[in-house]
């Protein structure tokens, strides 16, 4: 197996260094002190991030889960609303549904990793009052049927881009199709701030709503300097929740964002490497992309095929044996990407689509920087342990 380590974030660039110095000699690391003549990092990023993305309004926070909580709190979602969400994402998601008080409705995802458009069909009806769709690991589900649905149904779409910035979908960036998009700055995305998240929206009132929640207290909205967002009509109205980002973790953002670009192509071109050589292998197929979709990958999914139980587990088994576990996201223990470990949104439902899925699908971090050379020495770390849990059960 390659030196590099799977586990390895990104590194930060040297430019940031100047700056956090900066930062540290006058200890102005709170996002509000600065004057809007003179913005602060966090301002500055919310500004850049925003031109990136082709965006009129971006909010930094502590986190994607709480850029999330937010956004179904901006759109109106109320204690016992009905929230769908896919059945397949990280335990964040249904976490957000239930910190709003509200009751997270599970969607099919199948082993094309995407949302079962037949059951969300079904499970979109008159007590739906927000979806959220996790572009989960960038594997994007059916943008365009999805908005038309909740547009006809006039239900808000928030997107989870937490681990998705840089895909596309039909030309358009993921993240940027819903009400409100949001995403991950934790260290294994494509950006690493250790922590942080963004909420995109074009709409000027969940801006509004979501800068007072996430703790502009008083009149520290008018830092965010823009004149046609409604502020003042919800002064006082909204609770703050203070999940604010502070300046140091948007230094170390900032000089990020201008190589998502250069990131999204090296983790492309490494993903498509592999994925030939993997699905040369009669016992693996890696989930074909969607011809209107682009992805950014940092890490790799595929499928066990024709694999028992007790085969799949042995991959898992021989591979963690040999330094670097394939993780099968059914297959372990406490995944939190695994619905029937959510137990905390109380009555789990049986989704048999989404159970045979998990049972077969193997995860594994394929960070951009590696190497031609790494990237061999992965693929046949991941034939080898394959071939060899069917040996060793045969
Ligand atoms: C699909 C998905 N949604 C939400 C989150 C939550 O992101 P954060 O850790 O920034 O709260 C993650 C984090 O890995 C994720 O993978």
């Amino acid at each position: 197996m390659s030196k590099r380590s799977v586990y390895d974030a990104e590194p930060i660039p040297v430019s940031a260094k100047a700056v956090i110095d900066g930062l540290m000699e006058s200890g102005d690391l709170f996002r509000y002190t600065a004057s809007v003549d003179d913005p602060s990092q966090v301002t500055l990023l919310e500004k850049e991030f925003a031109e990136f993305m082709g965006v009129k309004y971006a909010l930094a926070v502590n986190s994607a889960s709480s850029a999330i909580y937010l956004s179904l709190l901006a759109v109106g979602v109320s204690p016992g609303d009905q929230v769908l969400i896919p059945a397949w994402t990280f335990a964040a998601v249904p976490s957000a549904v239930v910190n709003a008080g509200a009751l997270p409705i599970l969607v099919e995802v199948g082993a094309d990793l995407r949302i079962d458009m037949a059951d969300f069909k079904q499970k979109l009806n008159g007590k739906t009052k927000a979806v959220i769709i996790s572009h989960m690991r960038g594997h994007t589900s059916d943008m365009d049927a999805i908005m038309a649905l909740c547009d006809a149904a006039d239900v808000p779409v928030i997107e989870d881009a937490a681990h998705s910035l840089g895909t596309l979908w039909n030309g358009k960036k993921v993240g940027t199709m819903g009400a409100a998009g949001c995403f991950s700055f934790q260290s294994y995305k494509m950006v690493n701030g250790g922590e942080g998240g963004m909420l995109l929206t074009n709409d000027p009132d969940i801006l509004a709503k979501t800068v007072f929640m996430s703790g502009a207290y008083e009149h520290n909205w008018a830092k965010h300097a823009h004149p046609d967002v409604p502020f003042e009509k919800y002064q006082n109205l909204f609770p703050l929740f203070n999940l604010r980002m502070n300046n140091l973790s948007a230094a170390v953002i900032r000089p990020q964002i201008p190589l998502v670009d250069e990131r999204v192509a090296k983790g492309l071109s490494n993903y498509e490497y592999v994925e030939s050589k993997l699905n040369a292998s009669g016992f693996i197929a890696v989930p074909k992309a969607d011809h209107r979709e682009r992805r950014a990958p940092d890490s790799l999914q595929f499928n066990l095929i024709g694999f028992s139980d007790e085969e799949a587990f042995d991959v898992m088994q021989i591979s963690k044996q040999r330094g670097n576990m394939i993780s099968i996201f059914g297959m372990q223990g406490d995944n939190a990407r695994v619905f029937w470990n959510w137990k905390f949104i109380g009555n789990v439902p049986e989704l048999p689509i989404t159970r045979a899925m998990l049972k077969r699908a193997c995860d594994i971090r394929l960070p951009i920087g590696l190497t031609r050379e790494e990237l061999d020495q992965t693929v046949d770390f991941i034939l080898d342990c394959v071939s060899d849990a069917k040996r060793a059960v045969a």
